[in-house]
C-alpha cells in the first residue's frame, strides 16, 4: 500500500482522490493525467481490500476512482463498503460494462455524482468527470504553461524527447534536462536532493502521455516489436469485442476486418495531405476511436447480411468509419447526434459550429484526395442524417439518403448505444426501439432494421 501525500504549490487545496487499480502503470497514468489538470492529493491502492482499509482509516477522501477486476477484493468490494460508509462520489474506471457486473446494483441511484469511465481512458472525459464531482470548487491547476509529471512515470518510461523542469517559484521554472538528452541522471540527482516535483511544457505533456499509454497497451497485448495501427487501436476495440462476438461476428471475421482497416489506414497514410488526419485518428482515445472501430465492424456485419459483402463496398464503409469524425477535436463532440439536445446546447458557439458543419467540411476536405472514393464522401457528408428527417446538417428523410449511408448511420447509432449501454438483452431490445423511433424501421432502411433485428434475436445472452 502506498500513500502519496502532496503539497500543492502552496495552494490550500485539499481535494483527496483515491485511485484503486491492480496495474501500477494505470495508477501512474491516471495520477499524472489528473495532476496535470486538477489540484488535489492522490492516495492509491492496488486491491479492493487495500482500498477498504484506506477508506476505514482516512476520513477526508472526496472521490474514489476504481477499477472493477482486481485480485483480493474487486470493485464491488470497494463500492459496497463506500455505499454504506460515507457514500462519497464513486467512479468506475474499467474496460467492462456496468450492467455485466452483477454484484453492483443501484450504482447511479445511491449517489448522483457516481460515474463510469471506459478504459482506455479518454483524458477529457476523465477531467470532465472529476470537475463534475467537484463542481463549484476551484480545483484547476492554474499554471497553463507547465504540467507536473510524476517522478515514477519519468523513471519508469524515460523521457527521451521532452524538456524537464523544476519549479523555483510561481513564476520561475528552470530546465534540468534537454529534450535531446537521453540520460535521467539530472532528474535522479534532483530527486536525491529531495525534489520530487518535475514539470514538462504543457504542449509536450499530452504527446508524452500518449506514447506511454500506447506503450502500456502494447505491453498488455504482447505486441511484437513492429507496432501496427490496429494494435494501437486494439485496447479500445478489445472492450467492444464481446459485443461484436455476441452479435455474431466470428474471430476470423474480426481478424479480416482488422486487416482490411489496417490496409485502408496504410493507403490513406501514404497520401501527404491526409497524413496528419490519419495521425489524429490513430491518436484518438476513448469514444472517438471506440465508436469509429465499432461502427466499422457493425457496417461489415450489416453489409454482408444484406448481401453487400463485396470488397469494394466494405472498403467504402471502412474508409467512412476511419474518416468521418477526423475534423472533430475530441470525444465529447463526437458523441453528439442530436443538435436539439441539452448536450449540444451546452457547447460554446465554436464547438456548435464544428459539430454542425463537420460532416460537410470533412467531405469537402477529403474531396481533394484521389485516395478517397466519391461514395465515401457522400457517406461522410450524410453520417448525421436520420431516416426520420431529424438529422443534420440537411435534415433530409430516408428516401433522399444514399443506401450505403443508411447502413453506416445505423452502424454508428448501434456503436454509440453499445458504448454507452452495453450489450445485455434488455439493452439490445431498447436499441431496436431507438432505431425504430429514428425512422430505421420503414422505407429503404427497413431491411437494415430487419437484418439487425434478426441479429439481436439470434444473439446469445
Ligand atoms: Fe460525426
Ligand atoms: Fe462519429
Amino acid at each position: 500500500m502506498k500513500i502519496v501525500d502532496r503539497v500543492f504549490d502552496g495552494k490550500a487545496k485539499n481535494m483527496k482522490i483515491l485511485i484503486v487499480d491492480d496495474e501500477v502503470e494505470i495508477i501512474d497514468i491516471l495520477t499524472t493525467l489528473i495532476e496535470s489538470e486538477v489540484s488535489c492529493e492522490v492516495v492509491t491502492a492496488e486491491t479492493g481490500n487495500q482500498a477498504v482499509s484506506i477508506l476505514e482509516s482516512t476520513s477526508d477522501i472526496d472521490l474514489i476512482l476504481s477499477d472493477y477486476n482486481m485480485p483480493d477484493g474487486n470493485g464491488a468490494t470497494v463500492f459496497d463498503h463506500n455505499r454504506s460508509n460515507g457514500n462519497i462520489p464513486f467512479v468506475f474506471v474499467s474496460g467492462g460494462y456496468l450492467e455485466d457486473y452483477e454484484d453492483i446494483s443501484s450504482f447511479y441511484e445511491v449517489n448522483e455524482k457516481n460515474a463510469y469511465i471506459h478504459k482506455p481512458v479518454d483524458f477529457e472525459e476523465l477531467i470532465t468527470t472529476i470537475n463534475n464531482v467537484f463542481e463549484g470548487s476551484d480545483i484547476s491547476e492554474n499554471n497553463s504553461k507547465y504540467c507536473h509529471v510524476s517522478i515514477n512515470l519519468l523513471l519508469k518510461y524515460g523521457c527521451k524527447s521532452e524538456d524537464v523542469f523544476i519549479k523555483l517559484s510561481e513564476e520561475k521554472y528552470i530546465k534540468i534536462k534537454n529534450a535531446e538528452e537521453d540520460s535521467l541522471d539530472e532528474i535522479m540527482k534532483y530527486q536525491e536532493k529531495g525534489n520530487d516535483r518535475f514539470y514538462m511544457l504543457r504542449e509536450s505533456f499530452l504527446p508524452f502521455m500518449d506514447s506511454i499509454i500506447i506503450n502500456h497497451n502494447n505491453k498488455l497485448l504482447g505486441t511484437p516489436a513492429k507496432i501496427s495501427h490496429i494494435d494501437i487501436c486494439g485496447d479500445s476495440l478489445e472492450i467492444m469485442q464481446d459485443s461484436l462476438i455476441q452479435l455474431g461476428l466470428t474471430s476470423d471475421q474480426l481478424l479480416l476486418i482488422n486487416t482490411t482497416i489496417e490496409t485502408c489506414i496504410d493507403i490513406l497514410d501514404s497520401e501527404k495531405s491526409l497524413k496528419d488526419h490519419i495521425q489524429v485518428f490513430l491518436k484518438g482515445r476513448g469514444y472517438f476511436i471506440s465508436h469509429s472501430m465499432t461502427a466499422a465492424h457493425i457496417s461489415y456485419l450489416l453489409a454482408t447480411k444484406l448481401g453487400m459483402g463485396q470488397d469494394s463496398i466494405i472498403n467504402k464503409l471502412l474508409y467512412a468509419a476511419i474518416l468521418h469524425d477526423i475534423l472533430l477535436p475530441n470525444s465529447e463532440v463526437c458523441k453528439i447526434y442530436n443538435i436539439g439536445g441539452d448536450e449540444y446546447s451546452a457547447l460554446d458557439s465554436i464547438s456548435k459550429k464544428l459539430v454542425k458543419e463537420h460532416a460537410t467540411e470533412c467531405s469537402k476536405m477529403l474531396s481533394n484526395s484521389d485516395k478517397v472514393p466519391s461514395d465515401v464522401l457522400t457517406i461522410i457528408r450524410e453520417h448525421h442524417e436520420l431516416p426520420n428527417g431529424e438529422g443534420f446538417p440537411r435534415g433530409v428523410s430516408e428516401s433522399n439518403i444514399f443506401g450505403l449511408s443508411l447502413i453506416f448511420i445505423a452502424s454508428l447509432h448501434i456503436a454509440d448505444h453499445l458504448y454507452h449501454e452495453g450489450h445485455s438483452k434488455d439493452s439490445m431490445y431498447r436499441l431496436l426501439d431507438k432505431l425504430k423511433s429514428r425512422g430505421f424501421a420503414s422505407g429503404h432502411s427497413e431491411r437494415i432494421y430487419l437484418q439487425f433485428k434478426g441479429i439481436v434475436e439470434k444473439a446469445s445472452y
